[in-house]
């Protein structure tokens, strides 16, 4: 086999872990750093966002949806978990996670604005994933999908209640500002080896800029269509 480029990039499908070794080791990384990286953030999002927020919830129905989402977040990294097993990967826990998890959850106001904004960068590399070549993690991304779009549409439709109230506005924009500076890192740096690994397997098929760019196009839609607050002013690329 010739090796894949980015103007060439490798698009056969494969099957499972074994067919995934048979590549070759470049592969096996590749697709590993992925699966692993998913393994840490979504434990760290529930340890860190997610279990907390189930105690910050101002009632029984939001205690509730906060257990839901806690529960599921758990969930996906026990699923990537098993993918990595699968694979033979060496300890996923072991590398540092994301520095969005280093944001400090003060107020359930932040908790709902975080689910509508850090969930959706999440949800823009899934939906990358759903044309993975590596089909194991194309079809858990597939099945998880539905998952983070609810938290998406849990966080945006809380957010827009809160909205509604003037004196909550300035909790709001500041939480906005905040969560969309720590979430911008998410994607990468814009020049990545690692991308450039992903790309060149099929693993991923857009720059970290792009993926960033179409973060913001649809925070910006949200924050100031729906909220009707100012969006700040970001940069889409990044250099660590
Ligand atoms: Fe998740
Ligand atoms: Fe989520």
């Amino acid at each position: 086999m010739t090796e894949p480029t980015l103007e060439r990039p490798f698009t056969a499908e494969v099957a499972n872990a074994s067919e995934a070794h048979a590549l070759g080791p470049e592969y096996v990384r590749a697709v590993g750093k992925v699966i692993s990286s998913h393994v840490r953030n979504e434990l760290a999002g529930a340890v860190v966002f997610d279990e907390p927020a189930i105690a910050l919830a101002p009632a029984p129905k939001e205690k509730w949806l906060a257990c839901r989402i806690a529960m599921e977040e758990y969930g996906h990294h026990l699923k990537f978990n098993k993918l990595a097993a699968e694979l033979g990967l060496e300890d996923p826990l072991a590398a540092r996670t994301l520095s969005v998890f280093d944001y400090e959850l003060r107020t359930w106001t932040d908790f709902v604005v975080l689910k509508a904004v850090v969930d959706l960068a999440e949800v823009v590399l899934m939906e990358e994933l759903k044309d993975c070549t590596y089909l194991p993690l194309r079809h858990l991304a597939t099945k998880l999908l539905p998952e983070e779009r609810f938290h998406v549409a849990f966080g945006r439709a809380a957010s827009g209640e809160l909205a509604t109230a003037p004196s909550n506005r300035s909790a709001l924009t500041q939480a906005v500002h905040d969560l969309v500076h720590f979430t911008l890192p998410f994607f990468g740096r814009s020049v990545s080896p690692n991308n450039e690994l992903f790309r060149r397997w099929g693993i991923k098929h857009r720059s970290n800029d792009e993926s960033r760019v179409e973060f913001v196009t649809r925070c910006r839609r949200f924050v100031v269509d729906d909220l009707g607050l100012g969006f700040p002013a970001v940069s889409t690329s990044w250099s660590g």
